[in-house]
């Protein structure tokens, strides 16, 4: 049976790294249609939308999506609904892509690449579960507005709205206990339960889901505290569960630990295990087209997506394997470079995963 990928390679080092991703995939031996077509920017540039139709309905009507990275500064200027970010929120919207699965892992090749001490980071192998689709990036009243009354009556203001529908928080809660079931079994949902009511809320569910997964043991944190512990003790966290836009400030937060966010993939899944895979970092448009991105994010998530998306889990271990072997090696891309190792160019490090490849 054939597998349709869409590919969308996007901005800044979007293309470079894809493209590496692109050769490990082909090189499997697998029977895959890999269809490309522009995101962000990019398509913003040839179509005058950062999803144009097309694209859009590719992702659609394909297995998967392997993602590059998208937006470059020269778009800030731009209308919010023509900005390329739009295209990786219109795609999560569109396809329903409420699981955001964000590894940080520390490879032990790299335990020197963090800005905490090693002792404190290495053998780091955490997950954050991310609420991708609903939370205050989607919620609905939001604008500018001129207030009715109270003390800044008369005055323009902004505002947004954060909610969350009960059978929201069950689906992702069932994703993150089925992930701690599958690793160490602990989770830790993070929120803002003592001031706000929508984290009370979810709160309440995770509490209520907990009792069909009694092999997992179920924690919570606020997310402020989140953010000093996972400084303070990054390992102490199996699995990490959160909603959109706290899993997005602590993904950020977690990546950096690793001290390599070239090094971390990503997957968006929906309810059919349809999804999107995209390195963790951005564009980075100031080194784009210089062939020195690290394209072992891209390449992960390449990793991923046959694991989730195509159920091809040793194909999976494969590019995993290849990926540490190249580490093993000694190559560096600049992003990871240390003295007595290997500095190699994007293009490099794609030949050698290949090499590597069993
Ligand atoms: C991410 C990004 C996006 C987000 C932006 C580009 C819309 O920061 O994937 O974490 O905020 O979700
Ligand atoms: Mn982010």
């Amino acid at each position: 049976m054939t597998h349709k990928i869409a590919v969308l390679p996007g901005d800044g080092i979007g293309p470079e790294i894809t493209e590496q991703a692109v050769r490990v995939l082909t090189a499997l031996g697998l029977d895959l249609d890999l269809q490309t077509a522009p995101v962000g920017g990019a398509a913003y540039e040839a179509e005058g939308h950062p999803l144009p139709a097309a694209t859009l309905n590719l992702a659609l009507d394909s297995a998967a999506i392997l993602f590059g990275a998208v937006g470059d500064w020269k778009y800030d200027q731009l209308a919010r609904e023509l900005r390329p970010e739009q295209a990786i929120l219109g795609l999560r919207k569109a396809l329903g892509l409420f699981a955001n699965l964000r590894p940080a892992i520390l490879y032990p090749q790299l335990a020197n690449a963090s800005s905490l001490k090693p002792e404190i980071v290495a053998g780091l192998d955490i997950l954050i579960v991310r609420e991708l689709t609903g939370d205050i990036y989607f919620g609905q009243p939001r604008g500018v507005r001129e207030v009715a009354d109270g003390p800044f009556k008369g005055e323009r203001q902004g505002y947004d709205t954060m909610h969350y529908a009960e059978s929201e928080v069950r689906r992702i809660a069932h994703v993150a206990f089925r992930a701690a079931q599958k690793r160490n079994k602990r989770l830790c949902s993070v929120d803002k339960a003592n001031v706000l009511e929508t984290s009370q809320f979810w709160r309440d569910i995770m509490i209520a889901v907990a009792p069909e997964y009694p092999d997992v043991t179920l924690s919570h944190m606020y997310v402020d505290n989140a953010a000093m512990q996972l400084v303070r003790e990054p390992k102490a966290f199996d699995v990490v569960v959160t909603g959109n836009l706290f899993g997005d400030i602590l993904s950020d937060e977690a990546a950096m630990l690793t001290g390599s966010i070239g090094m971390l993939p990503s997957a968006s899944l929906n309810a059919s295990n349809q999804g999107l895979y995209e390195p963790s970092h951005g564009s980075a448009p100031d080194i784009a087209g210089q062939n020195m991105a690290n394209p072992l994010a891209t390449i992960l998530s390449a990793a991923m997506l046959l694991r989730y998306s195509l159920n091809q889990g040793a194909q999976a271990d494969r590019i995993e394997a290849a990926v540490q072997a190249v580490l093993e090696q000694g190559l560096r891309t600049a992003d990871i470079y240390e003295a007595g190792t290997d500095k190699v160019t994007t293009s490099q490090m794609g030949d050698a995963v290949l090499k590597a490849l069993k």
